[in-house]
């Protein structure tokens, strides 16, 4: 172990400090004899409520501060750290230009009030036509936080539609079985059933599958396009045009826009709902749900069930709009169109370099992101060990075990700014895996071993994690 990758508690010595203050002006009498840590308001807080002994901080100096949580940064992998080919996630590079953008609105309070803030709203007013430009629908919402939450909106939208109708036995939603899993989960949150259309083998939805499903209590259905394995739906139009016929409705689940952008229109597909996750398409950074935005855009008949205002309060997540405007801005609309074309010519770069030493279940032409089935010749060897060994090599796993049409699915999806050298880097590092499966198929059951931890119980470190730190 290195001396920095103890814990800050195990740094610390008693009296040692990072920082050096003047001499308190305040009269200790002032605290009317309470000790610093009890200055809690009296007539708003019960005593019992009050710490009665001071908190026990690390006592550390400013270096072991500094290198504590940059070493700790350096323990966890990023977009910034190195080569993340997360299918199905769109790991994007953040532009810095975005972070610049945004430093400079630093300065507003989330309570001034919104005459004075016009900039702001200038900047959702921008964005709400140029993401009704790029996917073709009227008007957009800010006010969900994520995709999931996007979805959810859109579900409820979809739902008040209906019941404006007085079309109240439209509870169902179909789903494809390639979908990802949040799309059923929110069907269930806003309370409908869930009917499941299965995919050909060629791995798109089957138009025939789906006919006998489509009827009266049919609310809509929930698409991808292209779909989780990469693929684009080529029936959308024949699809709309069946559920619409039937009185349902589309919704499109945005997060595999990437591709498609300035390309193709989901309007234009027929879609009436969608979202959009701007951490995948526009940007953005990930983190916790986005973190916190999934725009909902509507076709013309689904505005007037939009929520006002449009954003949620306090400005909305105004700092995560902003990076996505300021990405959009430095595209311009002639080369948004690049982006797709580059993700969809390294995804199959990938795809096509790969496809002799892992299993390629689907063999066609993919767009911005694919799926191998595990190795060609597994010799024992899982999914799991080829992503934890990718580690070792300094690249993060691509999605694995996801989508569920595939036992050992690997899901690559490269992104548009990665160069050809990364690319056959990777590439590279994958054929290297494959020969070490059939050399040396135990020590790719133990990997990573070039990481700050090893293989940990992934059911225990889930489901008991150990969050705090405990004196032994
Ligand atoms: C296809 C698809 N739909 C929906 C979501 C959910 O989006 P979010 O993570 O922003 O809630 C994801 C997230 O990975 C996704 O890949």
């Amino acid at each position: 172990m290195k001396y920095y990758d103890k814990l800050i508690f195990e740094l610390g010595r008693k009296g040692r400090c990072g920082f050096s203050l003047p001499a308190c002006a305040v009269r200790e009498s002032d605290f009317a004899g309470r000790p610093l840590w009890r200055t809690g308001n009296s007539s708003e807080l019960s005593a019992s409520v009050w710490r009665e002994s001071p908190l026990d901080l690390p006592e550390v100096s400013e270096p072991d501060v500094v290198r504590h949580y940059t070493n700790l940064s350096q323990m966890n992998f990023g977009v910034d750290t190195g080569f993340y080919p997360l299918g199905s996630c769109t790991m994007k590079y953040n532009p810095k230009i975005n972070e610049e953008i945004v430093s400079q609105f630093n300065g507003i309070h989330p309570l001034q009030p919104a005459e004075t803030v016009k900039g702001v709203q200038a900047v959702y007013d921008f964005m709400d036509k140029a993401l009704a430009e790029i996917t073709g629908m009227k008007h957009f919402t800010f006010l969900p936080c994520a995709g999931a939450h996007g979805e959810l909106t859109g579900l409820m939208l979809m739902r008040e539609y209906h019941m404006s109708r007085g079309d109240l036995a439209r509870t169902k939603v179909i789903v494809p079985d390639s979908a990802h899993g949040t799309n059923p989960a929110s069907a269930a949150v806003c309370g409908l059933d869930i009917v499941v259309v299965k995919s050909r083998p060629d791995g798109l939805v089957d138009v025939e599958d789906l006919k006998p499903l489509l009827g009266p209590d049919i609310a809509g259905i929930m698409m991808t396009n292209p779909n989780t394995l990469g693929l684009f739906e080529r029936d959308i139009k024949e699809i709309a045009a069946l559920v619409h016929e039937c009185g349902g409705l589309l919704y499109y689940d945005g997060a595999n826009m990437n591709p498609l952008l300035g390309m193709v229109r989901p309007g234009d597909m027929g879609f009436d709902i969608m979202h959009l996750n701007l951490h995948k398409t526009f940007s953005t950074p990930h983190g916790g749900g986005g973190p916190g935005s999934g725009p909902v855009g509507v076709a013309e008949r689904i505005v007037p069930f939009l929520d006002i205002p449009r954003t949620s309060g306090f400005h909305g997540n105004f700092g995560i709009i902003l990076r996505a405007c300021a990405y959009i801005l430095s595209l311009g609309r002639e080369n948004i169109k690049l982006a797709g074309k580059f993700a969809t010519l390294g995804a199959n770069y990938i795809k096509e370099s790969l496809k002799d030493c892992y299993k390629l279940p689907i063999p066609t032409v993919c767009k911005h992101e694919f799926v191998f089935d595990g190795l060609a010749e597994p010799n024992g060897v899982s999914t799991l060990d080829v992503a934890k060994r990718l580690l070792d090599y300094g690249f993060h796993a691509p999605t694995i075990y996801f989508p569920l049409l595939f036992h050992q699915a690997i899901m690559i999806e490269p992104t548009e700014t990665e160069s050809l050298e990364t690319l056959d880097a990777f590439i590279d590092v994958m054929r290297v895996i494959a020969r070490e499966a059939a050399d040396d198929p135990e020590m790719l059951h133990s990997a990573p071993h070039n990481t700050p931890i090893g293989r940990p119980d992934e059911t225990t470190a889930a489901r008991q994690p150990i969050l705090k730190y405990v004196k032994s």
